[in-house]
């Protein structure tokens, strides 16, 4: 079986954007790919983070995937600071990454702005400790969003490196996109994300949820109900992509353009489908809440059947780079 993985940062909230544009393809994709699923605790400690909170938010995120549907029957979830080889592995990959490559991307660019006054190493070196996550498994494929696409370009760059230079061990990971690979946030102007604040988290309340859709920005040119929309526009139509049956994106499409269905009415059908699939997932997430001891044992089960894997690769990787082994 082909493997994957892929991985998420326990940053607080998941969000739709995580959701739709990772972690439901990451269930859709458990029956065709031997899978691996980390929750990234080391790449979440480059930027300013609530030490105290970080213990709770790694293992929320893990019970999240589980509840979305992820589980150790179908997969391997494990916490990233568990299997010490990916530390490793980034450090030898920093030896073989040129330091233009890094600096060239967007997400590092990005963080460097909001962070001015912590520009670390890490927040450098952080394509290439992805890289070594996914080629400590030697995993061809990589299920993400849009967003993660440069990363994975670099993996692949850093794979060709290695091998060109010691001996060619390590495959060049494709990334696989979901069908709603970037999901923007309710201000209709950048990507949905924890960080900027625009962001609908899976497991909020209801009304929650409907507060933040009523006040979400649509087609900007739509000012009264009788004006004609444009759905190519709309913010949230592309939210209506990712959870509305063709059908109702049909009668959407057209009712936005004659102006025959409101913002509001869109905003309520997408209500409606948003309730039918969220609401499973936190009445799930609620009952595996009460026993955390669960989620503890599926990562400590995670962690040892994917640190023998790491293992054996860094004993190859240690042998290729002529290391003196005992
Ligand atoms: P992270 O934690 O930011 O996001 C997790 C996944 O969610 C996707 N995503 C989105 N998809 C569509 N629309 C959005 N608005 C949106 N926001 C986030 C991301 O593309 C990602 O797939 N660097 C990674 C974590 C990582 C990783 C890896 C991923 C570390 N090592 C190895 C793959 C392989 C990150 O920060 O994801």
């Amino acid at each position: 079986m082909k493997r994957i993985f892929s991985g998420i940062q326990p940053t607080g909230d998941i969000h739709l954007g995580n959701y739709v544009g990772a972690i439901r393809n990451w269930v859709y994709l458990t029956g065709e790919y031997d899978c691996i699923f980390c929750v990234v605790d080391y790449h979440a400690i480059t930027v300013e983070y609530p030490i105290e909170e970080m213990r709770r938010r790694t293992l929320d995120a893990a019970l999240i995937l589980l509840a979305c549907g992820l589980s150790p029957e179908n997969a391997n979830i494990f916490v990233q600071s568990h299997v010490r080889e990916h530390t490793e592995l980034a450090w030898i990959f920093d030896t073989v990454t040129p330091i233009g490559e890094v600096e060239r991307m967007t997400q590092f660019k990005d963080k460097a702005k909001q962070h001015r006054s912590n520009i670390n190493m890490g927040l450098m070196s952080y394509p290439v400790l992805q890289a070594a996550d996914i080629l400590l498994y030697k995993a061809g494929f990589v299920p993400v969003g849009e967003d993660q696409v440069q990363h994975i370009e670099l993996s692949r760059e850093i794979a060709r490196k290695f091998n060109g230079r010691f001996k060619p061990i390590f495959p060049e990971p494709q990334e696989i996109l979901s069908m709603a690979p970037k999901i923007l946030g309710v201000d209709g102007q950048s990507k949905m994300s924890k960080t900027l604040n625009n962001y609908i988290g899976i497991l909020e309340e209801e009304g929650e949820i409907w507060e933040k859709l009523r006040t979400a920005v649509t087609d900007v040119n739509r000012v009264r109900r009788n004006d004609p929309g444009d759905p190519a526009v709309c913010n949230i139509y592309t939210i209506h992509r990712a959870f509305s049956d063709n059908n109702m994106l049909l009668e959407i499409d057209k009712g936005c353009k004659t102006a025959g269905i409101g913002c509001i009415d869109c905003k309520k059908m997408l209500f409606g489908n948003l309730k039918n699939e969220l609401t499973p997932i936190r009445e799930k997430a609620l009952a595996l809440g009460k026993d955390m001891g669960y989620i503890e044992d599926v990562l400590a089960k995670g962690a040892a059947a994917c640190g023998a894997i790491a293992k054996t690769t860094m004993d190859e990787v240690r042998e290729t780079l002529g290391l003196y082994i005992p």
